[in-house]
């Protein structure tokens, strides 16, 4: 059985402690892969699946549905988001999806009025009840589901027209008509903007948080970004520097660039610092799978994440991002 957690939030709600990333699903070029890479997924212990309306530009929500459709449906949870709707002409060419990345990739002019709209989509946004319902009812509708386990708000930014007070009053009428288990909200760390707080306690946060992070939020939450950028950053610099690689393979008794060892170290640091929560994890390749599920099984010693955290601490304030 996977290892799983209670969200003190959510009192019905059991969770993974790793749950599987879906932002990047549909770069993943065949429906059978794509099938495939949630299977193992879940195979492997992943048991929450994050998704969000505008995940692959509108096309990832009914992926991850018939996913579920073919699973006993208490065995995993689902998470998806509302607030950021893929914009009109983006849901047109989110249908064609391969072609249409082609398409803006061969095209500069397409991609730069594609980024333009976008960008004014994102500039200031408002999260209310219509918006809400309109992309709940949507999201359901894709997913092809009864219920939903989380619904989050997707990505408020400081400036931003947040309704907490109807937000909470739908949660609650979806939650009460059966359609939802638990709610909360989505976010990068803003320094000031506490949506979550005015949310009330039922609030779920799910934020992203990385090892260089001076101050992490206390409290069992879901965390992302935990190995993506802060694999590649630490990568680089271990690589361009054979002195510090050395360094930290005699801290670590291990050579920091040989296998996967940087990326279970991340890992184990992200779920070692969440311990009453989840963090997500994505790859688009299943063979990464295992090496994500290896670290709850047999994470690294207690010594060489301290090392491992003094090394990439220390290293992270001496050099400039
Ligand atoms: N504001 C929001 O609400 C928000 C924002 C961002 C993300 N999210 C959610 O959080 C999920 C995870 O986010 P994230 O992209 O930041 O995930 P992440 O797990 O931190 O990073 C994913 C990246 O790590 C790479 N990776 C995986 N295994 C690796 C390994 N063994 N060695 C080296 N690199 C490896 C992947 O490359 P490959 O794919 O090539 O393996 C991918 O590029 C998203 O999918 C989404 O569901 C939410």
């Amino acid at each position: 059985m996977p290892e799983t957690i209670v969200f003190p939030q959510a009192p019905d709600l059991r969770v993974s402690r790793l749950g599987f990333g879906c932002a990047s699903l549909m770069r993943v070029t065949s429906a059978r892969e794509r099938l495939h890479l949630l299977d193992s997924a879940f195979g492997q212990g992943l048991r929450h699946f994050d998704v969000a309306r505008m995940y692959g530009l509108g096309a990832v929500e009914s992926e991850v549905g018939r996913f579920a459709r073919g699973r006993d449906r208490d065995q995993l949870t689902i998470a998806t988001k509302f607030g950021i709707d893929p914009a009109r002409g983006l849901q047109r060419l989110g249908r064609l999806q391969q072609p249409a990345r082609e398409l803006l990739n061969r095209v500069p002019s397409a991609r730069q009025a594609v980024k333009r709209r976008s960008s004014a989509a994102m500039s200031s946004r408002r999260y209310d009840l219509a918006i809400a319902q309109r992309s709940f009812d949507r999201s359901l509708r894709e997913l092809d589901l009864d219920y939903v386990d989380i619904l989050f708000i997707h990505d408020p930014s400081p400036g931003d027209d947040i309704r907490s007070a109807e937000l909470v009053a739908f949660f609650e009428a979806q939650r009460a008509a059966g359609k939802l288990r638990a709610w909360g909200v989505s976010q990068d760390a803003h320094p000031g903007l506490n949506v979550v707080g005015s949310l009330g306690p039922s609030a779920i946060l799910q934020i992203r948080e990385t090892i260089f992070d001076t101050e992490r939020t206390s409290g069992p939450r879901m965390t992302f970004g935990v190995l993506g950028a802060p694999h590649e950053l630490l990568a680089a610099r271990l690589q361009s520097d054979p002195g510090l690689r050395h360094h930290w393979s005699d801290r670590l008794g291990a050579d920091p660039l040989a296998g996967d060892t940087l990326a279970r170290l991340l890992l184990a640091d992200a779920l070692d610092a969440n311990p009453g929560g989840t963090v997500l994890f994505s790859t688009i390749r299943a063979n990464r799978l295992p090496v994500a599920a290896s670290v709850l099984a047999d994470p690294p010693s207690l010594e060489m994440l301290t090392g491992f955290r003094d090394l990439a601490g220390a290293r992270s304030s001496a050099v400039p991002a």
